[in-house]
């Protein structure tokens, strides 16, 4: 238990958050080295009640709790604000909730602080909105919102970095919407450690979740992403937040894809789709076609329907496979997930008889978008037998369908809307699964799709 005026401390890893109560070289959780760092875990003052009663808020305030039957609980109906912005009230799961704590992380300049502060302002012509800045001066974020074009009358901005000086802030202002900008940046006096730390982020994060929870205010935290991916620091912010958002896209290329990575209020991997132009963040609402790389078919090139949240999404794979000097050849995927390209390799090998083992293969994903389904694996075969041969596919062909370790090609979910949208788009042939292929016949509309079992089969209507 812990004693009163004395602070809790513990060793936290900064990769995945996971907690010890003595300093080791190696996280047991997550497995990385030299991540762990002491962390004052609450504040001295904290007093005697339990540490999970304290972060929620009710110690001391009200009756301990007691367990209720869950058909007893009065149910409040959510209540969603519109951001103004279709896109991100599409990720959002249909607008944003009164008191979630939503995450947006991002790379460096991928357009976070661009998309909240076009948010926030059309937010503010409904509802008090505060934009609190710790990594910008006004004069920048007042100059961007000038040059976007945004209307500055309802702006509230306040250039901020300590917890209780915004929170003191809000409580007189009661903006029912905060963007705190970013939360790297934020600190807390109740705490020694410097600012960026895991802890004084984590406990900077905690503190503002509090206050949306009590308040039922509305807050974005931008957070940046490392390297690896996660957003930097402690991956604990993940599980303290509501939602959390990842900002994607290629450096060169002017297209942002926004997903949903966790919703507790909707869908996740649902898609978001923006330009990044000279005035801002334009939502993209039809994205369908925009990653298609528009050069005539091409060896190494597969067209995909891909099916991220709620729609349908025309996707072009990539690959280039190329004698390799190495004798490891090497196995690169960008936008898919590594490891299953290296199986699909093998089952290519196994049940195709087609080796690439002393080849180096890499596949993209046109247009930095990241493609999570399976349903990619046949058009990821397809594009690597393609360049392998040195022969484009079939004109206007699509393809779509899970390769499982036996060869054979399932059926992924809404196949009739992936073959639609592919009809739509003037696509005249479609390879998938047999199971996803319409009943009547090998049609679809002016689409002649080829029905596929095995892998074999696949390879040969290539
Ligand atoms: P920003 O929102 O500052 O990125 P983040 O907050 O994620 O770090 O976006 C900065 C980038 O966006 C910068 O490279 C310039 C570009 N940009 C435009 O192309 N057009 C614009 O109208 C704005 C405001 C930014
Ligand atoms: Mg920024």
């Amino acid at each position: 238990m812990t004693k009163p005026g004395r602070a809790r401390t513990a060793f936290v890893c900064g990769e995945c958050g996971a907690e010890y109560s003595k300093w080791q070289g190696q996280c047991g959780e997550c497995g990385a080295w030299n991540t762990l760092s002491q962390v004052v875990l609450e504040p001295a003052s904290g007093g005697g009640a339990p540490a999970a009663a304290r972060r929620s808020g009710w110690a001391g305030k009200v009756d301990p709790p007691r367990v209720t039957a869950l058909k007893d609980v009065t149910q409040v109906a959510e209540v969603r604000m519109s951001t103004g912005i279709g896109e991100l009230d599409r990720v959002l799961g249909g607008g944003l909730v009164e008191g979630a704590v939503v995450l947006v992380g991002g790379d460096p300049g991928i357009g976070k602080s661009t998309l909240l502060l076009q948010a926030l302002a059309k937010m503010a012509a409904q509802v008090p909105a505060l934009y609190v800045t710790g990594e910008e001066s006004l004069a920048q974020v007042a100059g961007r919102a000038v040059r976007l074009g945004l209307p500055l009358d309802n702006l509230q901005a306040l250039a901020e970095t300590g917890v209780e000086a915004i929170l003191h802030h809000a409580a007189q202002a009661r903006p029912r919407l905060i963007v705190a900008d970013s939360v790297q940046t934020l600190w807390t006096e109740t705490l020694t450690a410097a600012p960026g730390s895991v802890s004084q982020v984590r406990e900077s994060a905690a503190r503002l979740v509090r206050y949306a929870k009590e308040t039922g205010t509305a807050v974005f935290l931008v957070g940046h992403v490392t390297k690896e991916g996660g957003i930097a620091g402690p991956r604990v912010l993940e599980h303290m937040v509501d939602a959390v958002l990842y900002f994607e896209g290629e450096s060169g290329s002017r297209f942002r894809v926004l997903r949903a990575f966790k919703n507790r209020f909707g869908a996740v991997n649902e898609l978001g789709v923006f330009a990044m132009g000279d005035k801002g963040l334009k939502e993209v609402p039809n994205p369908s076609a925009i990653f298609l790389s528009g050069s005539a078919r091409q060896p190494g090139s597969c067209v995909m329907v891909t099916r991220e949240g709620t729609r349908p999404l025309l996707v072009e794979v990539q690959a280039l496979v190329d004698a390799s000097p190495l004798s490891n050849p090497r196995r690169v995927a960008v936008g898919l997930e590594q490891n299953r390209l290296a199986m699909l390799l093998a089952v290519l090998h196994r049940h195709g008889g087609i080796a690439v083992g002393d080849q180096d293969v890499f596949v993209n994903v046109v247009g930095g978008i990241r493609v999570q389904e399976t349903a990619a694996d046949l058009p990821v075969l397809l594009a690597v037998l393609s360049s392998l041969r040195d022969r484009p596919l079939p004109d206007k062909t699509i393809a779509f369908g899970e390769v499982g370790l036996s060869g054979e090609i399932r059926p992924v979910p809404n196949g009739e809307e992936r073959l639609r949208e592919a009809a739509t788009h003037g696509f005249r042939r479609a390879i998938v699964p047999k199971a996803n292929a319409p009943r009547g016949g090998a049609k679809y509309k002016d689409l002649e799709v080829i029905a596929v079992e095995r892998l074999a089969d696949a390879l040969e209507h290539a």
